[in-house]
């Protein structure tokens, strides 16, 4: 990874740590034990892409990082919620994550669930509450997209459209379709934090950076269905090959792992390409594209 990359993410992901640090262990709930499975799916070794994406956006279009703390804290909540319940005996049945037991394993099912629930409720009281200089409407747009994200013409919609994925043939348009849904809407939620933290925007700008979200959230869930297949689980940190014991149909199952491959890079380069209307400043943006094609989990 280029070093310029590398320290922009250590130094956002200890800001990120800080504010999760904060609602997750400072503050306290009558229910210690759901505060616990809570942190347990946060403080796991998690990427955090999607904070990521806050942060370079705001830092493309010169936003205080200060504004930046909210909004990225409660994209990585809302992920590592849907992660918690993706891996329930329900829907994906995945004993483990980010290298540990996964939260039902840890705490058990009832739990798990209520932590998850948990943590979508609380993402929206950060966005409105959390002590940033940041207007009411910049928060009220916040609020919008991210739970446009996560509801049912987001996350929830693409994980309903995934469990009857197993059950019946599915084509390659529909399925990136349900890509769409289950992944790229987050990542485009992400981009699009950024840009409510920021000042109004031209529209070149806003479309060129919701296109780069876009096109990096159909190769980044293309990526994962292909590394489920590539990585072993050590190096993953879930259970490799669960995509086939669940009989999921995925892009590499219907095109093959070369046209795959072809596909991911095909995609990146448009995501970078996307990015020429933001000049200089796109530059960390383009280093996350060209991290993440090399990914290994
Ligand atoms: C995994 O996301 C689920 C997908 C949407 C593909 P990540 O690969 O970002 O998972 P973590 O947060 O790094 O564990
Ligand atoms: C992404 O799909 C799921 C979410 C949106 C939570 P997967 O089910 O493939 O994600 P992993 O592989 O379990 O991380
Ligand atoms: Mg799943
Ligand atoms: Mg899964
Ligand atoms: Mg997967």
């Amino acid at each position: 990874m280029n070093a310029s990359l590398a320290e922009f993410m250590s130094a956002s992901q200890q800001r990120l740590d800080k504010t999760l640090h904060y609602y997750l262990k400072e503050c306290s709930s009558p229910a210690p034990v759901l505060q616990q499975a809570m942190a347990y799916g946060v403080f796991n070794g998690g990427k955090r892409i999607r904070p990521l994406l806050v942060y370079l956006t705001g830092y493309a279009l010169n936003v205080e990082q200060e504004k930046l703390d909210a909004p990225a804290a409660a994209v990585e909540l809302i992920h590592s919620y849907s992660l918690i319940h993706d891996d329930l005996p329900a829907m994906d049945n995945a004993d483990l994550r980010r290298g540990k037991p996964s939260c039902h394993k840890a705490y058990g099912e009832a739990i798990a669930i209520l932590a998850g629930d948990a943590m979508q409720a609380l993402v929206f009281h950060i966005l409105a509450t959390h002590k940033a200089n940041l207007s009411t409407e910049q928060r009220l747009n916040m609020i919008t997209t991210l739970s446009l994200a996560s509801g049912p013409q987001g996350i929830a919609a693409g994980q309903a459209l995934d469990m009857d994925n197993a059950h019946q043939p599915i084509a390659l348009n529909q399925l990136l379709t349900l890509y769409h849904y289950k992944t790229g809407v987050l990542l485009s939620a992400s981009v699009k934090l950024g840009l409510h933290a920021a000042t109004k925007q031209a529209d070149k700008i806003v479309n060129a950076l919701e296109s780069y979200a876009e096109l990096l959230g159909t190769a980044f869930q293309i990526q994962d269905d292909l590394l489920d297949i590539e990585c072993n689980t050590e190096q993953l940190g879930k259970p490799q090959g669960i995509d086939q014991v669940n009989h999921k149909v995925t892009y590499p199952s219907l095109v093959g792992v070369e046209k795959t491959k072809q596909k991911i890079a095909e995609l990146v380069a448009q995501a970078i390409a996307a990015l020429a209307p933001l000049g200089a400043k796109n530059h960390l943006l383009v280093e996350l594209a060209d991290y993440l094609l090399y990914r290994l989990q």
